[in-house]
C-alpha cells in the first residue's frame, strides 16, 4: 500500500514520522476520513472544508490549496491496487521540541492513506447492531476532527468489550452522538437528529441523511433529543462515513422498536445507495 508523507508517495512500511512530530507527543493535529467508492471519492469538497473548519479552530494554517489537496488525494487513490477505499488524511502541527505552546516556525506534517473501504457486510445490515449508552465526558469541542480520540477510543472499546457496535453518548440528560458515528432516532414516523454544535461532530454522512430526507418528503425534525426519546425510539441510527447508514436493534440490552432494522432506515439506506450511485456516475 502506497501512503503520502510530506510530499512524497511511498510504500507504508517506508513512511516515517519523528518521534517529536506534536501528532504523537500532543495529540496535536486533525483528520479527515473520506469514503473512495470505485476511485471516486464521496464528497471530497464537503470533507476539506471540514478540514479546513478544524484546522482554523486549532489555528494551523492549512499547508495546501484545496486544489492540491485534491490532485495528491487523487494520485494516492490512483495508485492503489484496489477500488473502493477509505482515504485517512492527517495534519500535524510537525516536529518540535516538547513545549504545549505552538513551535514557532514548525512545518506541519501531512499524512494520507488510502485502506480497502470496509462497509457492513449485508447480512450485517439485514440484522442491526447493538449499542449501549455512556456518559459523555468529553471536550466541550467536538465539533473539531481532532487526531487526539482518547475518550472516543475508550467509549468505542466499552462497546466492543460487550460484543457491540457503538457507544451513544449522552451529555445532561441529551444525546450528542456515537464514539465515531452520528446518531438519529425515529419517533412516531419522524426522523429527529440534534443540532450541530460544539458538543458533536458535524457529519458528511449526516448531512447527506439529511438533504435525502427534505429531498425526499422524510418527515424531520433537527433538535435536541433527551434520553427518554432515544430510549423510547421506534429506530435508531449510527450514521458515518465507513458505517454508512446502520441500524441500531438493542440498546443497553433492550430492543429498539421491533428489535429488527424498522422501515424507515432501510428506505434510508437505499436512497443513501442510489444518491452514491449517481454522485459516481457524474
Ligand atoms: N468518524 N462523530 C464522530 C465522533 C466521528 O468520529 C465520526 C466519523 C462521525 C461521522 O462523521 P462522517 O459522517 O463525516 O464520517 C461523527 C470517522 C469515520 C473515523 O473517525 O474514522
Amino acid at each position: 500500500m502506497n501512503v503520502y508523507l510530506n510530499g512524497e508517495f511511498l510504500p507504508l512500511d517506508q513512511a516515517r514520522v519523528p518521534v517529536l512530530d506534536r501528532g504523537f507527543v500532543f495529540g496535536d493535529g486533525v483528520y479527515e476520513m473520506v469514503p473512495v467508492y470505485d476511485r471516486h471519492p464521496f464528497r471530497l469538497d464537503e470533507h476539506l472544508r471540514r478540514l479546513q473548519a478544524s484546522l482554523d479552530a486549532i489555528r494551523l494554517a492549512n499547508p495546501y490549496p484545496v486544489e492540491t489537496w485534491r490532485e495528491r488525494a487523487l494520485q494516492l487513490i490512483a495508485s492503489q491496487a484496489f477500488a473502493d477505499q477509505s482515504l485517512y488524511i492527517q495534519v500535524t502541527r510537525g516536529v518540535a521540541p516538547r513545549d504545549h505552546a505552538f513551535p514557532p516556525g514548525a512545518v506541519p506534517t501531512v499524512f494520507m492513506m488510502a485502506q480497502p473501504l470496509v462497509t457492513a457486510r449485508p447480512e450485517q445490515k439485514a440484522a442491526g447492531v447493538c449499542a449501549i449508552t455512556a456518559p459523555d465526558v468529553r471536550w466541550l469541542r467536538c465539533n473539531i476532527k481532532a487526531v487526539s480520540l482518547l475518550a472516543n477510543v475508550l467509549a468505542r472499546q466499552q462497546a466492543v468489550d460487550v460484543g457491540c457496535a457503538e457507544t451513544i453518548l449522552l451529555r445532561d440528560g441529551f444525546l450528542t452522538e456515537g464514539a465515531a458515528s452520528n446518531i438519529f432516532v425515529v419517533r412516531n414516523g419522524v426522523l429527529l437528529t440534534p443540532p450541530p454544535s460544539h458538543l458533536m461532530l458535524t457529519g458528511i454522512t449526516y448531512d447527506v441523511v439529511l438533504e435525502l430526507a427534505a429531498a425526499n418528503g422524510i418527515a424531520h425534525e433537527v433538535r435536541e433529543i433527551s434520553e427518554a426519546e432515544v430510549r423510547a425510539a421506534d429506530e435508531l441510527w449510527m450514521t458515518s462515513s465507513t458505517k454508512e447508514i446502520m441500524a441500531i436493534v438493542q440498546l443497553d440490552g433492550q430492543p429498539v422498536g421491533s428489535g429488527v432494522p424498522g422501515p424507515l432506515a432501510q428506505r434510508m439506506d437505499a436512497l443513501y445507495q442510489s444518491f452514491k450511485q449517481q454522485v459516481m456516475r457524474a
